[in-house]
């Protein structure tokens, strides 16, 4: 992969944010980031931008049409936060334009997509990288540190889940349209998080079943909320996922996403070595000592979160050329598996890859 090219940066990075939903959220370190601050907002709600530029206390340009944005000489870098589908229109906008992009997850709504994404990204040679906020959370980054140090031994399985009881996305069509669904936005957190903690093994096969049991039957919806059939009526995407990925080092991974089912709710990652296991909620690792199993409970001290993670990171990658650890080709690979996964679950067959 080729490192992005070093430029003479500014000493502050002017970031724009697109997208007033979770952009906020990645909006808020990076503007408290010592040598970044937001300078632009984007999105199709004027109210929106309003808010969050009056919480940020700054002067800032609003845009409501992303092409122009990214034509604006005075922005850096461009921050992703838009329904799925325009992850890569938006972002195609911005690296051509020469701008680094941090995208939050899934990084597409296809394979396809992805990859022409990733493509011009890396002929930019612009700082791309994925807004991750399960990889980058205190917990998941303590259990890399220990899988980096092969303290789990070899790591030969895991198990990873997002179950929901009623948790369908209401606030936004694109959740629930095609490109969206549960896999590609809570599955997407499992999945690349334990991909990432198994040390990134290349995918051979995968093995899926997906349908949409509730969200078709204006059911399952957030928070038992009843939205009207006006906007249910437009569910076109899975509800549930799940299936078995088989990587060519021979690791075996159990995947599961539900937004609505009748089970208990839980997002969990469990990692199965030959020196020890983990799970990520509550953290804990499991070892034997003299024969005996030891189950550590850890309680890591309270760290910065998952967002201010991803702003300080993505600022280190673009002023102090820092390797990105989270590229956009991460997305790609992670993006693949769940397209797979979901093809296979249309084909009623096992999908090579
Ligand atoms: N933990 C996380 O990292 C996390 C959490 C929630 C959502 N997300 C992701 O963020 C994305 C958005 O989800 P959300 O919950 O913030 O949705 P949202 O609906 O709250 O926010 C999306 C915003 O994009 C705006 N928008 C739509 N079309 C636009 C356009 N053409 N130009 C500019 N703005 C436009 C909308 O007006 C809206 O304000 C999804 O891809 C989702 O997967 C990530």
């Amino acid at each position: 992969m080729a490192r992005p090219k070093k430029t003479a940066e500014p000493r502050t990075v002017r970031v724009a944010i697109v997208g007033m939903g979770i952009g906020r959220d990645n909006g808020r370190p990076i503007h408290a980031h010592p040598r970044a601050k937001i300078t632009a907002l984007c999105d199709l709600a004027e109210d929106r931008m309003k808010s969050f530029a009056e919480e940020l206390k700054t002067e800032v340009a609003f845009y409501t049409d992303y092409r122009k944005l990214c034509a604006d000489p005075a922005i850096d870098a461009v921050c992703v936060c838009t329904p799925n589908q325009l992850h890569v229109p938006v972002a195609l906008a911005a690296v051509e334009a020469g701008k680094h992009v941090l995208i939050t997850k899934p990084l597409a709504d296809s394979a396809a997509a992805a990859t022409r994404l990733v493509a011009a990204a890396e002929k930019a040679r612009v700082v791309n990288m994925m807004s991750l906020s399960t990889r980058f959370s205190d917990g998941a980054l303590w259990l890399g540190e220990l899988a980096r140090r092969r303290e789990f031994g070899e790591l030969y399985y895991a198990r990873a889940r997002s179950i929901r009881r009623s948790g369908i996305p209401d606030w936004s069509l694109g959740f629930i349209q095609k490109g969206g669904g549960a896999f590609r936005d809570m599955g997407v957190h499992a999945l690349d998080t334990v991909w990432w903690l198994l040390g990134r093994p290349v995918p051979r096969s995968v093995l899926g079943v997906a349908g949409a049991k509730f969200g078709p039957l204006g059911k399952g919806y957030w928070d038992f909320r009843q939205p009207p059939k006006s906007f249910w009526r437009h569910h076109a995407a899975d509800d549930y996922a799940g299936g078995f990925i088989r990587f060519r080092n021979g690791v075996g991974l159990q995947i599961e996403s539900f937004w609505a089912s009748h089970q208990a709710p839980d997002f969990n990652l469990e990692l199965f070595g030959t020196k020890a296991g983990a799970k990520l909620h509550p953290l804990t690792v499991y070892r034997t000592r003299g024969g005996a199993p030891v189950d550590e409970k850890v309680e890591i001290p309270k760290g910065p979160g998952a967002f201010t993670n991803i702003a300080n990171h993505f600022i280190a990658c673009i002023l102090d050329g820092t390797p990105c650890s989270a590229p956009l080709r991460h997305g790609l690979i992670v993006q693949e598996m769940m397209e797979a996964l979901l093809e296979s679950a249309r084909l009623g067959r096992e999908v090579r890859m």
